[in-house]
């Protein structure tokens, strides 16, 4: 472990000026072993985001801000015609953006560093190359993780304004190596914690890739946080018990209804929630809203090999003939949820003229 002081942990950095590199906190290592993946051209980033050893909704929308700066300079290598060099540029931008479908920040990222050099829709200047363009597409995606850090600040406070008392069940990893700051979700928690709040974190364990257990967790203990790991499927039974205040977890695209994406498993427990009268909680960035769609059926789901159900970490658990099903995010609806915090406020009742209005569209 690296981290006993009590800060949270970096999941991505850029090192150097232009012709600098990202480096991405490897989170399949975590938390037996701290590696830094090396990233110097895009195949390295997109490989880095598919395999989740950066992930998180708002981190992969950093690490692709990034990616598109690493496009650039691999565009200016080839030595390309001013128009090839643009439409090669924009291709590795596209498949960084494509990278993983559900968490809408990663695309909005990409779109973002694209729009802030004025490529995000023809005409394009003939004259701009991308070598050209790496130094305000540095700048722009440096901005992103600056931002990212203030609004997990901002969540952190509101939400831990609003926590309720008694224990806190979550799910997946919200938290430092999710984000460019201190999390979502779990800064809601770490922020409530500093305050001087005292509670145990219950973690799911977050099948199949056990984002609670290796991730959360970690976090939780390098923050001296007490923190209980659970089977995703003990939560009905621990809900039951009383003991949990509320269950707050974090998102990767919510609708303007409010429907939300996030970690499979997280619908299951909202439904429990309910069942048992426990207020449940999403944190999440305004960058994690697609205003664009209503309806939670909407939202792309990924779908994942069935080797992360079939053969964890490589060891057979099911008989080679069996079939796997591996949706990596759901959709709970809006009426589950109590509240949806964001570094704007919170929306509660979760309504799309609340969502229009605490996000400033209404
Ligand atoms: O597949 P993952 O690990 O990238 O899924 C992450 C989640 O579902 C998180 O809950 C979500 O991205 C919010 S992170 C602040």
């Amino acid at each position: 472990m690296i981290i006993k002081d009590g800060t949270a942990p970096v999941s991505v950095r850029w090192v150097g000026g232009d012709d600098g590199h990202l480096e991405l906190l490897d989170q399949t290592r975590l938390p037996g072993e701290v590696v830094w993946v090396e990233c110097r051209d895009v195949p390295t980033v997109i490989e880095a985001i598919r395999s989740l050893r950066v992930r998180g909704a708002p981190a992969i929308g950093v690490a692709g801000g990034y990616g598109v700066v690493l496009a650039a300079a691999a565009a200016r290598q080839r030595n390309l015609a001013p128009r090839e060099a643009r439409d090669h540029f924009l291709a590795a931008a596209e498949a960084i953006a494509a990278a993983r479908p559900t968490a809408v920040n990663l695309r909005w990222a990409v779109e973002r560093v694209l729009r802030e050099v004025g490529l995000s829709s023809p005409p394009e200047a003939a004259s701009v190359t991308p070598a050209d363009l790496i130094g305000p597409l540095l700048r722009a995606a440096r901005e992103i993780h600056a931002e990212d850090r203030r609004l997990c600040s901002a969540i952190g406070r509101f939400g831990a304004d609003l926590l309720p008392e008694g224990d806190v069940l979550t799910h997946c990893n919200t938290g430092a190596l999710a984000t460019g700051g201190d999390g979502t979700a779990l800064a809601v928690i770490t922020t409530a914690w500093s305050d001087g709040r005292r509670f145990r974190v219950w973690a799911d364990e977050t099948r199949p890739l056990f984002q609670g257990a290796r991730l959360t967790a970690w976090e939780l203990v390098q923050r001296g946080i007490p923190v209980t790991v659970l089977c995703d499927s003990a939560a009905g039974h621990l809900l039951a018990t009383g003991r949990i205040g509320c269950c707050i977890v974090g998102a990767d695209r919510i609708t303007a209804g409010g429907d939300t994406a996030n970690k499979i498993g997280t619908y299951g427990l909202a439904v429990l929630a309910a069942a048992h009268g426990v207020p449940f909680y999403v944190a999440a960035p305004s960058s994690t809203f697609d205003l664009s769609i209503v309806d939670g059926t909407e939202i792309p789901i990924e779908h994942r090999g069935a080797a992360e159900i079939t053969s964890p970490w490589g060891t057979s658990i099911a008989p080679p003939e069996a079939e796997a099903f591996n949706p990596a995010f759901d959709v709970t609806p809006a009426r589950l949820i109590r509240g949806i915090i964001t570094e704007r406020g919170v929306i509660a009742p979760v309504t799309p003229d609340e969502v229009a209005r605490v996000l400033g569209g209404g």
